[in-house]
């Protein structure tokens, strides 16, 4: 297990992971326990990838933990997502002192529950002056939220004659998103064995490298973030160009 940290080339580490943790229900089914127990498992797995990511010097990582979507699940499912959040954010706010680590939130947060809201807000202002690594929530996200908003703000400064449309470019919009001041993901890591992007971050993974793995959520731990870094460092990212290009 030591020999997948020591093979991560720690000069070619990506600055920003983002990951969509998935297959909680799924690993709680295997146990013939109700979804929520796997949510519940599933903190052990933020807590190790946090750490594994913070202590290799990855610089932002991003975690789906709730979609605008996910409102839709029963409202027992909602509930008990909605505790486990402000008991975990309270339980782990000495992790993230101890490691240095800043906490933020993408997402419509202010439409969480409000003592959620409160205590995500109380866990930001904790540690807003750590600096090893920035840890994002994403909590009420969705990647057309984010966009529609940005383009209801850019629209409306152009209508009170603050922004010339013609200004309007990858960067102006990039920066009227959540993920503001960010760097883009380079990498973005899906568990579960699910192919796709369900909502999230749909401008800013434009050329991060995808990586698919089985794993259920529950399941993750410091190695398997490792793998998927060693996988991330053997391919070649041409942005449009040519093998031969980057060679040269
Ligand atoms: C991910 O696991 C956690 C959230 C979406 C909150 P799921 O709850 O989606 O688990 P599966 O995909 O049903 O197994
Ligand atoms: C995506 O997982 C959202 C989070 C991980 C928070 P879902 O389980 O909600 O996604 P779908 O419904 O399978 O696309
Ligand atoms: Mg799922």
């Amino acid at each position: 297990m030591k020999d997948l940290k020591s093979s991560i080339n720690l000069n070619k580490l990506p600055e920003h992971i983002a990951i969509i943790m998935d297959g909680n229900g799924r690993w709680a089914k295997q146990f013939g326990r109700i979804r929520i127990f796997g949510h519940q498992n599933g903190v052990k797995a933020v807590r190790e990838t946090t750490e594994a990511a913070a202590e290799l010097g990855v610089k932002y990582l991003t975690l789906y933990a709730f979609s605008t979507e996910n409102w839709g699940r029963p409202e027992a499912e909602v509930n008990a997502l909605m505790t486990l959040l402000v008991s975990t954010i309270r339980k782990e706010i000495k992790t993230l002192m101890d490691n240095n680590i800043r906490l933020t939130a993408i997402g419509d947060i202010e439409k969480l529950p409000s003592k959620c809201h409160h205590e995500l807000l109380d866990a930001i202002d904790k540690t807003k002056g750590n600096t090893r690594m920035t840890l994002v929530l994403a909590l009420n996200y969705s990647a057309r939220w984010e966009m529609v908003k940005a383009a209801k703000e850019l629209a409306e400064k152009a209508k009170l004659g603050n922004l010339d449309p013609e200004m309007i470019d990858d960067e102006v919009f990039s920066n009227a998103l959540s993920t503001k001041g960010i760097p883009d993901p380079e990498l973005m890591i899906r568990t579960s064995g699910e192919a796709r992007i369900s909502n999230f971050l749909l401008w800013q993974i434009a050329y991060a490298e995808l990586y698919f793995t089985e794993t259920l959520w529950p399941d993750f731990r410091k190695e398997h973030l490792y793998q998927a870094i060693i996988d991330f460092q053997s391919r070649e990212r041409r942005f449009g160009k040519t093998s031969e290009q980057l060679a040269s």
